[in-house]
């Protein structure tokens, strides 16, 4: 490590502890804990496919900082990242809470991360182009201990996979679910389905591994 990259550590760090107490503070104590082991799952999978550790946890436990948000906070927060609103945003702002948090991580604790503001900002649904750690956040936070409707097994099963097969198989799993709810699967989502696994057709097992 050199001393620009023991200097960005050390800052992140920093940063993680401010959210983590924020996060403490503003979440219910339900949504914190999943925070928390979304953080140590994602910190797992970064490990796993060497990623940085430490971006990974600090994804994981700022996620859903906004989660419990008012829709007026959501819509004024979401809105000074100058993206537009889907139909679909727009019309349940509630889908707006990783947009939310990821300007949350910017204005109030200064964090420049494109990597980490990318994963929060996407979390919920994934994209199309989404980097190696937003994968990794996506997948953390449908598989972590505590996600209701995954048994042990299931967990294991996804854990042993490789990381293409693992969002595969994470959004198989989340279409059935959807589908049994009688819900939609965003488009979002088929969309890094379709390119995660034209991407694994490649042989292209490491993805885009610039913004990790
Ligand atoms: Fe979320
Ligand atoms: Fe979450």
């Amino acid at each position: 490590m050199d001393i620009y990259d023991a200097v960005n550590a050390k800052q992140i760090l920093r940063v993680t502890k401010k959210v983590e107490d924020f996060a403490c503070n503003i979440l219910s104590p339900g949504r914190f804990e999943h925070s928390l082991r979304t953080a140590k799952m994602c910190r797992k999978l970064c490990e796993r496919f060497l990623l940085d550790v430490h971006l990974g946890y600090l994804a994981g436990v700022s996620h859903d900082l906004c989660k419990n948000s008012s829709d007026e906070v959501l819509i004024a927060l979401a809105k000074k990242d100058g993206i537009p609103f889907s139909s679909l945003e727009s019309r349940k702002p509630s889908l707006l809470h990783g947009r939310a948090a990821a300007v949350l991580l910017q204005d109030r604790f200064g964090l420049e991360n494109e990597a980490v503001l990318d994963a929060v900002r996407w979390h919920t649904f994934g994209r199309k182009g989404l980097c190696p750690l937003g994968r990794a956040l996506f997948i953390a936070d449908k598989i972590e201990p505590g996600r209701k409707g995954i048994s042990k097994r299931v967990r294991k099963e996804i854990l042993a996979l490789d990381f293409h097969d693992m969002v595969i198989r994470v959004i198989e799993d989340n279409i059935i679910y959807l589908n049994e709810t009688g819900k939609i699967v965003a488009p979002e989502t088929l969309e890094m389905y379709d390119e995660v696994k034209a991407e694994r057709k490649q042989g292209n097992i490491c993805g885009n591994l610039s913004c990790g």
